[in-house]
């Protein structure tokens, strides 16, 4: 791998002009991709091309894109739906934001390539309610590439057709799930569906569906212009190919968006490279490494190679990539009680253990933080936190139990710390 960082997307943010159709094809090849699939793949080459990118779902799954899309089943009478997620609901996370604001034509010519390798006639962006610029923006993109011939009838000369319709959330997070987006989609509540079926049998209106995360989608032109081998080898890991984008948050010097080629960086680079390092020459105490739903790392943890497998095996995720550094001045459980009180207002309410245990880890911890914490909190905690993962229909149960038991796990003395014992007879509050 040459010395100099090879990115996609990074150097085309930040400049409202580079958004345009115009900059898109003089700049980044814009459409090149689509009309060479369009007009001389078939979509099963498209599927394989993409199988070899090594690209996984940027949505924080990490799932196999070519696989996904190889899963939709060939002919039937049913239509087929490409649905592109755009729900950005993880804190801590706000890559696709830019992506969007950016390089809306990528993302539309991403889905062209996906739609056409899936049978997809009409597919839809699904959005978060708050990106309201952000669906504007899309809306004028979709557009232009109609005006220019890229959507809508016969294009490229071709029988292939399609539409993008987008469709704007109402502010949940629950909507990011993809089988809760599918039902608000519908018009329906958002709440997750029992799988199976999965979305690729029965997903938007009871026909076969793909759902992609923004990112994985924007990231189909290059596949197809540099050929899936040459995008698998921008990654320095062997099942992770391409590039990332990180949100990088919390207290480093240069917060922001950095992307690398997948796994070719530890946790500790990205923060003191790239992140320029702590803030006020703070110590570092923490590092939630995927989203808010990450178990947490700590200080002696970040020599990991930031990427989905280095970091399952030390017990947490990578997630939508989105780091959050937390230095020394930061009140750790208060931080907890701040992510609990999300998921527990979140959580759809569907699934017992995720609707009553999200409640109760939040009221623990706000005692806690408020000084009226119990002995045995801290076990009652591990214990709900144990009995929420894994046993709902969707994963907010995990990524609200995950935090509560490594938080307590690894810095289980600063919680103590919080809780004074009982004195028997002695009033407890003041
Ligand atoms: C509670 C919850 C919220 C989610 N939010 C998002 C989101 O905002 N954006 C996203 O792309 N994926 C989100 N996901 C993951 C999606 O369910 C799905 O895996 C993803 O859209 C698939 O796209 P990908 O394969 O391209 O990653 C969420 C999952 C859960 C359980």
């Amino acid at each position: 791998m040459s010395a100099e960082v090879q990115t996609l997307f990074i150097q085309h943010f930040g400049k409202d002009s580079n958004r345009t159709l115009s900059y898109y094809q003089s700049q980044q090849s814009g459409y090149v991709a689509a009309k060479t699939v369009v007009t001389t793949m078939t979509p099963d080459q498209v599927i394989e091309e993409v199988k070899k990118s090594n690209l996984r779902g940027r949505g924080g799954a990490g799932f196999p894109t070519g696989m996904k899309w190889s899963f939709i089943p060939k002919g039937g009478d049913k239509p087929k739906y490409l649905v592109c997620n755009a729900d950005e609901s993880e804190p801590g996370t706000f890559k696709d934001r830019d992506l969007i604001r950016y390089t809306p034509h990528g993302l539309i010519e991403g889905m062209i390539i996906g739609a056409y390798a899936i049978g997809c006639k009409h597919a839809y962006i699904y959005i978060r309610g708050e990106y309201t610029r952000e669906a504007r923006l899309l809306n004028e993109a979709i557009q232009e590439a109609k005006s220019a011939g890229f959507l809508g009838e016969k294009i490229f000369g071709t029988d292939f057709s399609l539409n993008i319709t987008v469709h704007r959330g109402a502010g949940a997070y629950i909507c990011g799930e993809e089988t809760g987006l599918l039902n608000s989609l519908e018009g329906k509540r958002g709440e997750p569906r029992v799988k199976p079926p999965f979305p690729a049998i029965s997903g938007a209106f009871g026909c076969p569906t793909a759902v992609n995360n923004v990112e994985s989608l924007a990231s189909i032109p290059h596949i197809i212009r540099l050929g899936g081998e040459a995008y698998s080898k921008l990654g320095a890991v062997e099942k992770s190919g391409g590039t990332r984008i990180i949100s990088l948050s919390g207290q480093v010097k240069r917060p922001g968006l950095y992307e690398i080629q997948a796994g070719s960086k530890t946790l500790r680079q990205i923060i003191y490279d790239l992140g320029g390092g702590m803030k006020k020459e703070k110590k570092l105490k923490a590092v939630i490494p995927g989203g808010s739903s990450a178990p947490v790392l700590t200080a002696d943890e970040i020599d990991v190679i930031y990427d989905i497998e280095p970091l399952m095996k030390i017990g947490t995720m990578m997630g939508s990539a989105a780091i959050m550094v937390v230095s020394e001045s930061v009140d750790l459980p208060k931080l907890l009680w701040r992510i609990t009180k999300f998921y527990a207002h979140e959580s759809c309410g569907q699934c017992t253990p995720c609707r009553e245990g999200c409640h109760w880890m939040e009221s623990i911890l706000h005692r806690i933080c408020h000084g009226q914490g119990r002995e045995d909190d801290l076990d009652t905690l591990t214990s709900l936190a144990g009995n929420i993962g894994g046993k709902t229909l969707c994963a907010l149960g995990d990524a609200a139990a995950g935090p509560v038991a490594s938080f307590i796990k690894k810095f289980r003395p600063e919680f103590e710390a919080k809780i004074t014992p009982v004195v028997r007879g002695q009033k407890r509050y003041a």
